[in-house]
């Protein structure tokens, strides 16, 4: 479903990620994982259209979206949940969950998912008149993966969502992504956390100084020398 080949990013003369090549099949869950500054929000952003592409292509559903505006990705099912998760603070929690529909036009399928969003996350559904700003860390990434999946994404892009939770949320927010993967979702998570993002996904990509160094299966990844030593502290 998404095919990322050579991709370039650079912020001004600073290259960020430097020729990588990617896959996401359908319904499948990928971890990217990686030390800080490695250019994983960098690659998700590219993906995304947050920034723009120096170079490469992003093929998705054999159609090269590199070029186009965020809107256009979105259009197609493309949907990033970034780090800091980008919320509207002075929006209600009801007005977020609308701006992620806002480009659809099936008012039938919206309000389905409305209850659907609502059933995954009950805490926003007693919150819904609440000003998404005053909602604790926990609710504010509930919201924004809620808001995400009102444009029915066929691809999440997720950065991080769960830094800085305790680990009850945490777990919710990982029971999400697995209900919402099983659901015929793809997945393409960032995750700081190794060992989880690993036990949670099917593959998983180990990026190093914008480059991809190691891939494959997340079981021969959890089992491997250089990632238990690199990456999860053994
Ligand atoms: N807005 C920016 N302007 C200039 N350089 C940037 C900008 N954002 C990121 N970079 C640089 O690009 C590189 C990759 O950053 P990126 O945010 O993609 O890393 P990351 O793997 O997501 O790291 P982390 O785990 O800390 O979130 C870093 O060297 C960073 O300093
Ligand atoms: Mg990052």
């Amino acid at each position: 479903m998404l095919t990322v080949r050579a991709l370039a990013l650079a912020y001004g003369a600073i290259t960020a990620v430097r020729g990588i090549d990617l896959d996401v099949g359908s319904g499948e869950l990928v971890a990217v994982i990686g030390a800080n500054g490695a250019g994983k929000t960098t690659t998700l952003k590219g993906i995304a259209g947050a920034m723009p592409v120096r170079h490469g292509e992003i093929v998705f559903d054999g159609e090269d979206i590199a070029r186009l505006p965020v809107h256009e990705r979105v259009r197609r099912g493309v949907c990033l949940v970034p780090e800091g998760r980008g919320i509207f603070a002075r929006l209600t929690v009801a007005e977020n969950l609308d701006m992620g529909a806002y480009l659809r036009r099936d008012a039938h399928g919206v309000r389905a998912d409305l209850a659907r969003c609502y059933g995954l996350f009950p805490r926003l559904a007693e919150r819904r008149g609440q000003a998404a700003g005053t909602l604790s860390g926990g609710e504010q990434q509930m919201l924004a993966i809620g808001r995400a999946l009102m444009s029915r994404p066929r691809l999440l892009l997720l950065d991080e969502p769960h830094a800085r939770l305790a680990p009850i949320v945490s777990r919710l927010i990982f029971d999400t992504i697995r209900t919402v993967a099983n659901e015929q979702v793809s997945i393409l998570l960032i995750e700081q956390n190794a060992r989880a993002a690993l036990e949670l996904a099917t593959r998983a990509y180990v990026m190093e100084s914008g480059r991809i160094a190691l891939s494959g299966a997340a079981s021969a990844l959890l089992a491997s020398d250089a990632v238990r030593c690199a990456y999860l502290g053994e």
